[in-house]
């Protein structure tokens, strides 16, 4: 695949809807060159050094947040963390004029993570930072969706072809909105199955991705599963009976793991409600990536920085 011809650099990375194949490998590529530098005794390059980076959460966090701040420190950046609970939003200062605020400090990219869908995308029109979309609502986590693809690529040596899973809680699920559009981008065919009270209409209309009623029938054959987390903090209420009932119909268990192929990769994006989406079995199965796509994270997140602010590649 060609990619001299492409760039992130100055791009906001808002959704991976808009990202075209050569631009995903691009960034997988250059992961790829990232992970070394973590396995490194000394984890400091110096491709960002002199640039700032903010990360603006309005939401929690553990994984995404971490790994960005880690990012950007190990390729020399200056790296600063704001949280809804620790600064001005809680006296009731605007998205808008937290931006302008942050911008007015000379910043280079804001990472963002909100409840709100097209927050990010707003962001991108206001201030001038490239934006980094870290999370908005259910709309999208595009590293997200470019770490489970790294990590599928370092275990299976490919992408197109591939059959993936993607099992559960679609309907409040950015990941599941990051990964489907990408994967189905790099050739893998994508089967999706839920309750039905939580795989949204458009879903039916996508070409190119298969939803099924029944777990069984998506997973049979299965090179990839991707367990959503069953979001309770987002429902509205009542949309499946029992976390208990979920399991029982729902849930990844070893059982269910079976049908897939012998060599599943079995994905999570973290953090796992276990013993309803996903059994602790499968959760630390020989199958499962769930950690290795924690260490993932760090490298995609530093791609995403160097190819947006530079450009190029860490020394
Ligand atoms: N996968 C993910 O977004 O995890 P966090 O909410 O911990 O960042």
């Amino acid at each position: 695949m060609e990619k001299q011809n492409v760039s992130l650099r100055g791009k906001d990375i808002l959704a991976l809807k808009d990202f075209s194949a050569e631009e995903i490998r691009l960034v997988l590529d250059t992961a790829k060159e990232m992970k070394q530098i973590i396995h490194r005794d000394i984890k400091k390059v110096p491709t960002l050094r002199g640039k700032s980076i903010v990360t603006l959460f309005y939401e929690p966090s553990t994984r995404t947040r971490t790994s960005f701040e880690l990012a950007g420190k190990y390729l020399g950046a200056d790296v600063v963390n704001i949280t809804s609970g620790t600064s001005s939003i809680v006296k009731g200062e605007s998205l808008r004029d937290t931006l302008y605020t942050v911008s007015a400090m000379g910043v280079d990219a804001i990472v963002m993570r909100s409840k709100a869908e097209g927050a990010a995308e707003y962001a991108s029109r206001v201030v001038d930072p490239v934006i980094i979309n870290a999370g908005d609502g259910a709309h999208a986590h595009p590293s997200q969706g470019l770490l489970n693809l790294f990590t599928i690529e370092e275990h299976k040596g490919h992408l197109a072809g591939l059959k993936v899973a993607i099992i559960g809680d679609v309907l409040h699920s950015r990941v599941a909105r990051s990964d489907m559009y990408a994967m189905r981008t790099m050739g893998m065919e994508v089967h999706i199955a839920g309750p039905k009270t939580l795989l949204p209409r458009f879903l039916y209309e996508e070409p190119g991705i298969i939803v099924h009623e029944r777990i069984e029938d998506a997973i049979k054959d299965a090179d990839v599963i991707e367990v959503l987390r069953i979001q309770l903090e987002r429902m509205k209420g009542g949309l499946f009976p029992t976390t208990r009932e979920y399991a029982r119909i729902f849930g990844l268990n070893p059982e269910r793991l079976k049908l897939a192929k012998d060599d599943v990769l079995v994905l999570h994006p973290g953090p796992m409600n276990k013993g309803w989406e996903i059994s602790p079995f499968v959760a630390y199965s020989d199958n499962s990536a769930i950690q290795e796509e924690v260490q993932n994270g760090v490298a995609v997140r530093m791609a995403l920085f160097t190819l947006v602010l530079t450009g190029g590649k860490a020394e």
